[in-house]
């Protein structure tokens, strides 16, 4: 697996830190500063490299979704193969994080879809397996062809990024309008936008934007780019909040029985989705 990250855990683990509860608001730089030097180099060249012409390039190799044809079971099982170097008899496998995740959603009493949702939501993290690096899979999001904000996460390493001597690209709207609506911004490329269209066509669209959204911390955590909103992304911004601590916090040293929770995951996978999607 191309990248400095020992395994994905590391990025999500320093996400959660972030926005620990208990965390003050004056430790965040200090914070941002301890984090593990691989963490910090995994920043430095997400932001050097995720360009306005890299994602457009990656939307076209990926989103005709003709790498190949698999069920969602399959895909977890597929996404099990992903072999970085996490401890494995310490460390819980993909599967496992994503049976925490739609437990601890089950058992709030959320809807069936939601659980679905908590169960599926990191299943573009298959991109690894087709050899992308790390930077273009994981890592909090932001829009490209406009202004960074300084809400991102380690601002200062965009000075890197060509798109920094792009004036078109350096306004506060950039090639964007006023109030055009999340749907019409560009993000940066990763696991969440390619599984936003793989299952696009099957699940409400609080779901639809759980997967598409769930790392663009500076929207949905910090408060963001606002100003690209329409009224249907701010009718949904509470359902993406409502799902972040389930994707943050639901993670445990605890195994989930799989063999006895995996029927109800099956029937659940059948009433939403067909045998086959497109990847
Ligand atoms: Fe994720």
């Amino acid at each position: 697996m191309e990248g400095p990250l020992q395994s994905l855990d590391q990025w999500d683990d320093f996400v959660q830190s972030r926005y620990d509860a208990n965390r003050k608001e004056e430790e965040f730089r200090q914070h941002t500063a301890e984090a593990p030097p691989v963490v910090r180099e995994f920043y430095r060249l997400n932001h050097a490299h995720q360009t306005r012409d890299f994602v457009q390039q990656k939307r076209r190799a990926y989103l005709s979704l003709d790498k190949r044809r698999m069920g969602i079971w399959e895909a977890m099982e597929y996404l099990n193969t992903l072999v970085d170097d996490s401890d494995p008899d310490t460390d819980l496998t993909q599967i496992e994080h994503l049976m925490q995740t739609a437990e601890a959603i089950r058992r709030d009493g959320h809807p069936r879809w939601m659980v679905l949702t908590g169960l599926i939501h990191d299943l573009g993290k298959v991109l690894c397996l087709w050899g992308e690096p790390q930077w273009a899979v994981v890592g909090d999001t932001f829009p490209v062809g406009c202004a960074w904000s300084d809400k991102i996460v380690y601002p200062e390493y965009f000075s890197a990024n060509p798109d920094a001597s792009v004036p078109a690209y350096q306004t506060r709207l950039g090639v964007y309008e006023e109030g055009c609506g999340l749907d019409n911004v560009v993000t940066s490329w990763g696991h969440d936008e390619y599984m936003y269209h793989v299952v696009k066509n099957y699940l409400p669209m609080p779901g639809l934007y759980m997967i598409r959204y769930h790392s663009f911390y500076p929207w949905h955590q910090e408060g963001a780019y606002s100003y690209f909103m329409d009224a249907q992304d701010r009718e949904m911004l509470p359902w993406v909040q409502k799902f972040n601590p389930y994707d943050l916090y639901s993670k445990s040293a605890e195994r989930p029985n799989l063999e006895q929770i995996r029927p109800y995951y099956e029937q659940l996978i059948a009433e939403f989705f067909p045998a086959e999607l497109r990847w």
